[in-house]
């Protein structure tokens, strides 16, 4: 009797051994890891293809000043700033446009991808501010004069007040509000303009401003930031509607935040199914709804599953800003049930509790293929960078992103531009200006910039050179 309970127990353990392997076996063969060796990373810059976008990328918040919106009123209130830091000046961009694209072109940029701030250009509901729209029109001119080619982005976090008193991304009329500013735009700026980037990070900022609740509206409630994320995929739809309708060559896309996510353990189970379900409602949740005119997300604590017609075919390009990678445990009771932490690569001066991501640019790579193999869309690295006050890291970073950009263009992913993040050091949301992540460097002082480390490293892989 015993005999054969020890046997049973014997097959047991082994059948579940060969399960279990199996498993891993096919989670780890569905998600290959790629290491670049050093000896790629020091290869001398190959050539970007013609035409291949190389420029840098902002936002109106971070660098303009003089702003007056949701932003402003929340960094009015003491603690929700690092270091009680006001986006008042920012950079001062806004005066200082032309010395900006004078930058640029400096270090071999030959795009360009900046916001235009919606509560300046429409202060109150439906009064356009004039003199604020020729400044982006003259500011497009004087990049096409340069040879740098625009991609602008519509909103970029920001909302005026009027919007945000109503309610901001989760009001019935925002979708509609932001179709109107879209064609506005598209009218104003469309001669100048094919490139169009309806809404920076809609996962960012559902995730910021209605789970973590650390950004405006402060909410902590997954049923409005399922509203929020509905919100935002209904205002590009009708954005991007809006803008095919008034410039017939617009090409429209979103900049959606991605991730790099592994488990912390790579054989427990947990952990894997983790990567899978925050990989899934991160990294593609929004552009599938794009694919498929529906949107399907699930968050802990609610989730969604909506049929939006309007959504089908919006996108004629796939917008990717990479940061970070994270590893990803299972932990129940953790905020969302996940422990997040940064890989063994180079560490973003970011900062935060807990802290971001690592540096791990093979995963600009594999978000690459698996975008080309979900969407098939061309591809802009609408972001990447890195926050490095010395200037040490930003240099190496950029080789990593050009050797991705070269594999995947070598595997025919058809990628066509990178926007390094960012141009200047800049106002960075509730860090301040601490974390610098400018191929020029700002004297907070005197405004002056200067190059930064990285900057020649830039500009060497410029198609322009
Ligand atoms: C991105 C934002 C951008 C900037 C960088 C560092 O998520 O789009 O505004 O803050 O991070």
């Amino acid at each position: 009797m015993i005999r054969r309970l020890l046997l049973w127990l014997v097959l047991a353990l082994a059948i579940g051994t060969l399960l279990w392997g199996a498993v891993c076996a096919l989670f780890i063969l569905t998600r290959p890891t790629v290491t670049f060796t050093p000896e790629e990373l020091a290869r001398p810059a190959a050539d970007l293809p013609a035409g291949f976008l190389w420029g840098t990328a902002t936002s109106a918040h971070q660098i303009e000043g003089g702003h007056d919106n949701d932003w402003t009123r929340f960094e009015s209130v003491p603690g929700n700033i690092e270091g009680g830091d006001r986006s008042t000046v920012a950079t001062d961009h806004w005066n200082r446009m032309p010395e900006d694209v004078a930058l640029m072109k400096a270090i071999g940029a030959n795009a360009y991808r900046f916001s235009i701030e919606w509560s300046r250009l429409e202060p109150e509901e439906g009064a356009w501010n004039e003199s604020a729209w020729s400044r982006y029109q003259d500011l497009v001119r004087q990049l096409r004069d340069a040879g740098i080619t625009p991609m602008v982005t519509l909103l970029h976090f920001t909302l005026p007040n009027w919007l945000a008193d109503r309610g901001g991304v989760v009001a019935a009329e925002f979708p509609e509000r932001f179709s109107r500013f879209a064609a506005q735009a598209g009218r104003r700026l469309g001669d100048d303009v094919e490139l169009w980037c309806t809404i920076n990070e809609p996962n960012v900022q559902m995730y910021m401003g209605y789970l973590a609740g650390v950004w405006p509206p402060l909410e902590t409630s997954p049923a409005r930031a399922a509203s929020a994320w509905v919100g935002l995929a209904r205002a590009h739809a009708g954005a991007a509607r809006a803008l095919r309708s008034v410039d017939p060559d617009a090409r429209v896309g979103i900049a959606l935040n991605q991730m790099t996510l592994q488990p912390e353990w790579r054989y427990w189970l947990p952990d894997w199914l983790t990567v899978r379900l925050v990989d899934q409602a991160w990294n593609w949740a929004f552009y599938d709804a794009i694919r498929d005119g529906r949107v399907r997300l699930r968050l802990p604590g609610a989730s969604i599953d909506e049929t939006l017609p309007d959504l089908e075919g919006s996108a004629d390009y796939f917008g990717l800003n990479y940061y970070h990678r994270y590893l990803l445990h299972a932990v129940p009771g953790a905020p969302q049930g996940v422990q997040m932490r940064p890989g063994p690569g180079m560490q973003s001066e970011l900062g935060g509790d807990p802290p971001p991501g690592d540096s791990y640019p093979e995963g600009l790579l594999l978000l690459m293929r698996e975008a080309q193999k979900r969407y098939g869309l061309p591809i802009y690295i609408t972001e990447a960078g890195i926050a490095d006050d010395e200037g040490v890291m930003r240099g190496p970073l950029i080789r990593g992103h050009v050797e991705a950009i070269q594999r995947a263009l070598s595997e025919g992913i058809p990628v066509r531009g990178y926007f390094h993040w960012t141009l200047m050091d800049n106002f960075e949301w509730d860090k301040g200006y601490r974390p610098r992540f400018g191929l020029y460097r700002v004297d907070r002082e005197t405004l002056e910039r200067t190059p930064a480390g990285g900057a020649t490293v830039f500009a060497a892989f410029s198609p322009e050179r």
